[in-house]
């Protein structure tokens, strides 16, 4: 269980705007809570409270009393409380430690003094409930942003926390990699575990999240069930400053189009001249049948990574 009693907490470097005021949370075991609200609203910052990071590593004012399965935060280290709060970030790169992965899985372990014999077998366990056997090995440099995340949760997992907090872990992965980060987080509240996460994309989350706090200016506006945020419409999150809940739906865009003059591209193909790697070399890179852009648009390309390459010299 984690409860925040009257906290708040001011960031010795921060603007007076920059707080945390009077949060008074409990989220019970098993729990799946969801952190949103606008960038800046305190998001990162519960996150830090919960995990310890507040006070033990960013200075500041904290008053009131952050409780993590009954030891107060504030009382016991980092290294003590990393055995019962995992953390995943936005850029798993700033919490790697090694350099390759099967290390990096075992390093939380080894770092807690845990024998060389649980240590295999939580290994064992973690890349089978993780299904990334085929990651094992490898150069940590190597890896693509989704596997690194994979990874990162991976260390994390080993360590068998009861609670997990991760902020912002969508942040830079592409649609697939987001589906697997989603497995991931369902393996992890099937095991009964806690997880604390804050997210700017709420879509992938409207099935595994029980409750939602929105955030504003350092305080907790809502408080609700899922089934009480999923009935929110889109004008409604909109004015929240929140993304929809439903995965972006492009095909719907079609159409939507008045501009009188437009760019046409059809029947287009490129391929680098000097592409590395024998049986890629000449591959295609752009393959474009058809396709129209209004003139005075702003046209977002998206997509998983390596689909495409545009670089604008
Ligand atoms: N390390 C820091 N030092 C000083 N101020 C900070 C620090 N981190 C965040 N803040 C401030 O605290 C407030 C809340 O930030 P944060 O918790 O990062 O919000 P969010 O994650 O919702 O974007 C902001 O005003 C931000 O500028
Ligand atoms: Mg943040």
């Amino acid at each position: 269980m984690i409860e925040l009693k009257n906290v708040s907490f001011q960031y010795e470097q921060g603007s007076s705007k920059g707080k945390i005021e009077n949060i008074d949370l409990t989220i019970h075991d098993g729990e799946v809570v969801l952190l949103c609200g606008e960038s800046g609203c305190g998001k990162t910052t519960l996150t830090r409270l919960i995990n310890g990071l507040i006070p033990h590593y960013y200075e500041g004012t904290l008053t009131g009393q952050t409780i993590v399965e009954g030891i107060d935060v504030k009382n016991v280290s980092l290294y003590a409380l990393s055995g019962v709060v995992g953390s995943v970030f936005q850029n798993p790169r700033t919490q790697f430690f090694t350099v390759d992965t099967t290390s990096e899985i075992a390093f939380g372990c080894e770092n807690l003094g845990i024998d060389a014999e649980e240590i295999n077998s939580r290994m064992e366990k973690t890349v089978s409930a993780l299904k990334i056997r085929d990651l094992l090995n490898r150069s940590l440099f190597a890896l693509s942003g989704g596997e690194k995340q994979k990874i990162a949760c991976a260390s994390v997992s080993a360590m068998e926390p009861k609670i997990f907090v991760l902020d912002e872990p969508s942040s830079n992965l592409d649609i697939e990699s987001i589906r697997e980060l989603k497995n991931v987080l369902r393996e992890w509240k099937a095991q009964g575990k806690t997880i604390v996460i804050a997210e700017h994309r709420l879509y992938y989350l409207m099935d595994i999240a029980d409750r939602v706090l929105y955030m504003t200016d350092g305080h907790i506006k809502e408080n609700l069930p899922i089934a009480d945020f999923r009935k929110k419409t889109t004008d409604e999150l909109q004015s929240l400053g929140l993304r929809a809940l439903q995965s972006e739906d492009f095909s719907r865009m079609k159409g939507a189009v008045g501009a009188t003059r437009q760019l046409y591209i059809r029947d287009f193909e490129a391929a680098y001249k000097n592409a590395s790697g024998g049986r890629k070399q000449k591959q295609k890179v752009l393959d474009i049948p058809d396709l129209m852009i209004p003139q005075g648009s702003v046209v977002g390309v998206v997509g998983n990574n390596g689909v495409m390459w545009y670089k604008k010299s």
